[in-house]
């Protein structure tokens, strides 16, 4: 099977080789656990490392945010833009821009491997307010509206636009990353409870402070086609970027 390597030692050992190529993967987590840093790490190791392109899509940084985060870890960002091997996009949840005609057109220019939507929780908490796309050809709201035959409550709605964004996003047949909040009661997977069931996979991401004592952990908590690490693993948020500690595997 083809494999799409993160480039972090740990975890591609963990995936037993990287993702499965072509699946879409949620990456689940609290406030400052690490979500945007893995996708960043993901997407410039495969440019880096793997000579293939990625496009960042940002709901919630711009690029110069994201330049900024990226070269904390001393990662270059614009070496890879000049060389056509990576492309960083913000997209304004407010503009009023039909979001997945964006990514499509670019997509289809740009011609990436691999994908992050950074963040879903945001896109669909937007979608939800504005009706995105009422106007455009594409109206999640609309199909929202017309398929649940059932009281339409803000939450089926919005579980309804996740589940056509993804239905929709799977059809570009790319190694994809979204990142989803994860409130602190762990009774779920993704802020929106659904996500989790329709991506090809979870990687969950906590940070555990008890006093002054901090950690983080990574659990890959579904991966379609593939056997992979089922514990959580220990990690570091070092200058270079998300590590996974040694440890051993049961694959
Ligand atoms: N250069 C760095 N070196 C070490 N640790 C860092 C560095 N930059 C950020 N961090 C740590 O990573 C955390 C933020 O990581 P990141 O932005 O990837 O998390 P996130 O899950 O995307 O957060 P959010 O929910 O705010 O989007 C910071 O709170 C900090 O603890
Ligand atoms: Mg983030």
């Amino acid at each position: 099977m083809l494999r799409t390597k993160t480039g972090i030692q740990g975890l591609d050992k963990a995936l037993n080789g990287g993702f499965p190529e072509g699946n879409i993967v949620l990456v689940s987590g609290g406030a400052g656990t690490g979500k945007s840093t893995l996708c960043l790490q993901f997407i410039i190791n495969g440019a880096k490392l793997f000579g293939e392109k990625g496009l960042y899509i940002s709901t919630e940084q711009n690029e110069e945010e994201l330049q900024k985060q990226a070269s904390s870890f001393g990662w270059d960002i614009s070496e890879l833009q000049k060389k056509g091997l990576l492309k960083i996009t913000y997209f304004d949840i407010g503009s009023g821009e039909n979001f997945l005609k964006r990514v499509d057109e670019m997509v289809k220019s740009f011609q990436p491997k691999r994908i992050v939507i950074d963040s879903m929780t945001t896109l669909t908490d937007a979608l939800m307010i504005s009706g995105i796309g009422e106007k455009e050809p594409f109206s999640l709201v609309q199909i929202a509206e017309t398929v649940s035959p059932i009281p339409r409550t803000d939450q089926i709605i919005s579980k309804t636009i996740l589940y056509s964004l993804i239905k929709e996003i799977k059809k570009f047949r790319l190694t994809t990353l979204l990142t989803s909040e994860l409130y602190e009661e762990f009774t779920r997977l993704s802020a929106d409870g659904v996500s989790e069931f329709i991506a090809d996979g979870v990687i969950i991401l906590h940070y555990i402070g008890a006093g002054a004592a901090t950690f983080r952990t990574l659990r890959v908590r579904k991966m379609r086609y593939t056997d992979h690490e089922k514990s959580s693993l220990t990690c570091d948020m070092t200058p270079k970027g998300i590590e996974i500690k040694q440890q051993e595997f049961n694959l």
